[in-house]
């Protein structure tokens, strides 16, 4: 018989529903795992929906609902119809995890003004306009977790004016919509910012680069996408109640070394 446990039920997400953006590779599919694991219903957005069906089953493996929904968060439409998508099959929005990025790597005097623009209309403005739409949407309890980076706060060697650009941008979003939403609608706005953790993103990687940045990881390795998660799960529910506004690093020690 399992004893009682009421400070674990504070981690529980059972009868909410979430957004995951970029949940058709990555850390995304590990966030909608996770949550679904955690009780929540959750709709999976990204443009390419023969991999969101991929998560959608992982999802439902859990025994909770998935809605998968073909989605480009640089189009603000697409995000409103995403939201709206969620409302349409479970009733209710509760937690948005603004997590489709893109990385790119390209020396600043070599740059164009639409490969810097592409980058923060996804990474920043892509999550601006689905925090938009998802807060309308949102009643009270509401947790909006934005996905940043620890570029947001350092540098790491390569050349991503662009990509850091977007992350502090993020991380200042994040405060501002806090102050905005918290007092006002109850909803709870964070950024979490991961160090290096195994993904589509990082396989780009040159031969070597990740071996480099390691040796700058207090933790001697890189992330599981599982402990990251772990960290988006306590702040979309109850347990991170009093939380708001707030830069999580998940980064084993890489910022602080
Ligand atoms: N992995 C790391 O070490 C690390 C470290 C720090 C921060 N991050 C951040 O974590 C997030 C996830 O990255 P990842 O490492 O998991 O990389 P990934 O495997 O490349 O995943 C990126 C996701 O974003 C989606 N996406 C890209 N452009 C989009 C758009 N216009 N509209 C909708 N979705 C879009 C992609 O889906 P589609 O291509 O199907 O649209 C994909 O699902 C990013 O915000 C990244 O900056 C990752």
């Amino acid at each position: 018989m399992s004893v009682p446990s009421p400070i674990l039920d504070a981690f529980g997400l059972h009868g909410r529903v979430a957004i995951v953006t970029g949940a058709s590779s990555g850390l995304g599919v590990a966030f909608a795992q996770a949550l679904a694991e955690a009780g929540a219903d959750v709709v999976l957005g990204a443009r390419r929906v023969d991999r969101l069906e991929q998560t959608k089953a992982l999802v439902e493996a859990t025994g909770r609902r998935a809605l998968a929904v073909a989605t480009d968060v640089a189009d603000p439409d697409s995000c409103r119809a995403l939201v709206a998508a969620a409302v349409e099959a479970f009733g209710r929005v509760d937690v948005l995890v603004n997590n489709a990025g893109i990385g790119t790597a390209v020396p600043a005097l070599k740059e164009t003004p639409e490969q810097f623009r592409s980058v923060i209309d996804v990474n920043l403005n892509g999550a601006y306009w689905t925090a938009q739409a998802a807060a309308a949407a949102m009643t009270d309890g509401g947790s909006i977790i934005n996905i940043s980076s620890v570029l947001g706060i350092t540098t790491a060697g390569l050349p991503q004016a662009a990509y850091a650009a977007s992350k502090a941008g993020l991380d200042g979003l994040t405060r501002d919509l806090a102050q905005q939403w918290t007092g006002r609608r109850g909803i709870r706005v964070n950024s979490v910012a991961p160090g290096f953790f195994a993904s589509e993103m990082t396989e780009q990687y040159a031969d070597g680069y990740l071996a480099k940045q390691q040796e700058r990881i207090l933790a001697g390795r890189t992330g599981d996408p599982r402990e990251l998660a772990a960290t988006v799960v306590f702040l979309a529910g109850p347990g991170a109640g009093y939380i708001t506004g707030q830069t999580i690093v998940v980064d084993g020690g890489l910022t602080i070394a």
